[in-house]
């Protein structure tokens, strides 16, 4: 073990991380990072899959970002958004009004992801209580969504295994299905999971339903697109019952499914945007809502204010880093880039389904996720232990030990998730399959081919 490794295994408490299982083992320590690649102490070169967390659009090594970041802290290091503005929280927010669709022209700051979450709730709450309805405080959200660690965002998220440990949980959250129509039945009407949300405002009560929050591609679970017109029927029924739709875009938007905001994509208006990773893709911390002027209206005059706020939100370093990053995105042209190579990121991923693992495909832009299966006939997945052997026991210190650094996740069924940068191309993708194709093959071979006997299915 290097000296890092000791001192990170002694006094560093990593998130969402078995700690346990790096007393004895190698824990990763990412020292370096260039592009698509990051380096771990020993030189090691990783293709980064993921982005780290979804959240290094741009690539990794940027040094111009440093140096825009030494400059703002030299000019004014920080100050706050608590009755005071600063020039670059001001024209951030501009600048994200000119990208976002409609009239979602008005910026709230936060440091992160949950926070913004948290804070778009709380925004509709307040902003119906504004308009007469304070009855009006539910969320809906799907199963298996993830949308955060706070109390309020956690009650958002849709995976009893981070819930459980901390219930009670904040009142009025309420789940409905996903889009995940892998397993469903052929002749299912395509707006089924659209309509469940009319079903849980109308058993709710509609004066009691705040808000709806959808990701445009649900990351939980593994990538669930929507059905065609899945969106627009969503926005209808909101419209019918004065529910606001806020569309959770912490990894989507900033060109991870290739346009600047995520609703673009599937050409829907939301009256909130949360967002936050790829804002700065990530070389500083920011999250943020973005709301329409209908939404901000009640709040503009007299003595009425949202009575809600972080330090940090709008911090001028990480809002000229975003300047900086959208200004980087905006000269290399990488939406049109992930729109243009898709395709191609999407077709290799294709070619893995001649596997027997592989079960199905999904994703858009630079984000998709492969379901790994017992069996393709049936769809059947594994169960607990088998799936905590496949991606644990093998697939992600194997993927990694190759020098891939991708999520292999079973929140839902088992999933291995591809999110790279944005600059990536036909040598990344060329490298995913090299990795991916031998890893997959031998963890069937090891997780079913060689244990019939266990009662496990067979090729
Ligand atoms: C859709 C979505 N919402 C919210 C969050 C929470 O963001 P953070 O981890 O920055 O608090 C995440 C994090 O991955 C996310 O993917």
């Amino acid at each position: 073990m290097s000296d890092l490794q000791k001192l990170a295994v002694r006094h560093l408490w990593m998130h969402f991380t078995r700690m346990g299982s790096y007393e004895h083992g190698e824990l990763p320590v990412i020292v370096r990072g260039d592009g698509c690649y990051v380096y771990d102490e020993a030189g090691n070169r990783y293709l980064d899959g993921l982005s780290a967390l979804y959240c290094v659009n741009i690539g990794h090594g940027r040094a111009e970002l440093g140096e825009v970041a030494q400059r703002q802290i030299a000019e004014l290091g920080f100050y706050t958004n608590w009755s005071y503005a600063h020039p670059r929280s001001i024209e951030l927010a501009a600048k994200i009004a000119s990208l976002a669709p409609g009239d979602l022209n008005r910026v709230f700051f936060t440091s992160g992801g949950s926070e913004a979450v948290e804070s778009a709730w709380k925004l509709a709450k307040a902003y119906h209580a504004a308009c007469g309805r304070p009855r009006k405080h539910k969320i809906i959200s799907r199963y298996l969504a993830y949308h955060g660690t706070s109390m309020g965002a956690l009650t958002a998220t849709g995976l009893p295994p981070l819930r459980e440990p901390f219930e009670p949980l904040t009142p009025g959250g309420r789940h409905v299905p996903n889009t995940n129509s892998y397993r469903w039945p052929a002749d299912r009407d395509p707006m089924w999971a659209a309509d469940a949300i009319e079903e849980a405002i109308l058993f709710e009560g509609p004066d009691t339903v705040a808000a709806v929050i959808l990701e445009p591609v649900q990351n939980g679970g593994g990538c669930f697109v929507p059905q065609d017109g899945y969106f627009q029927r969503v926005r209808d029924i909101c419209d019918r019952y004065d529910v606001l739709l806020i569309s959770d875009e912490v990894i989507c938007a900033w060109g991870r499914i290739g346009h600047w905001l995520g609703c673009q994509r599937y050409d829907y208006l939301p009256d909130m945007i949360t967002t936050a990773k790829g804002i700065t893709s990530a070389y500083a911390p920011m999250g943020a809502v973005i709301a329409t002027d209908r939404i901000a209206e009640p709040f503009l005059h007299g003595t009425a204010s949202f009575i809600h706020g972080f330090t940090f939100g709008g911090h001028p370093v990480s809002s000229a880093i975003a300047l900086a990053n959208i200004e980087i995105m905006e000269r290399e042209r990488l939406c049109e880039h992930v729109r243009s190579r898709e395709a191609a990121f999407r077709e290799m991923l294709d070619s893995l389904r001649d596997l027997p693992i592989v079960g199905d495909v999904r994703g858009v832009g630079y984000f998709c996720a492969i379901e790994l299966v017992k069996d393709k006939g049936t769809k059947e997945t594994f169960d607990d232990q088998e799936s905590e052997e496949l991606l644990r026991g093998f697939l992600s210190g194997e993927l990694y030990r190759r020098g891939l650094i991708c999520r292999a996740d079973d929140r839902g069924d088992p999933i291995v998730q591809l999110s790279p940068p944005l600059i990536a191309d036909t040598e990344q993708f060329e490298e995913i399959e090299a990795v991916l194709r031998p890893v997959l093959t031998e963890a069937w071979e090891r997780i079913v081919k060689r244990r019939p006997a266990a009662g496990l299915g067979s090729h």
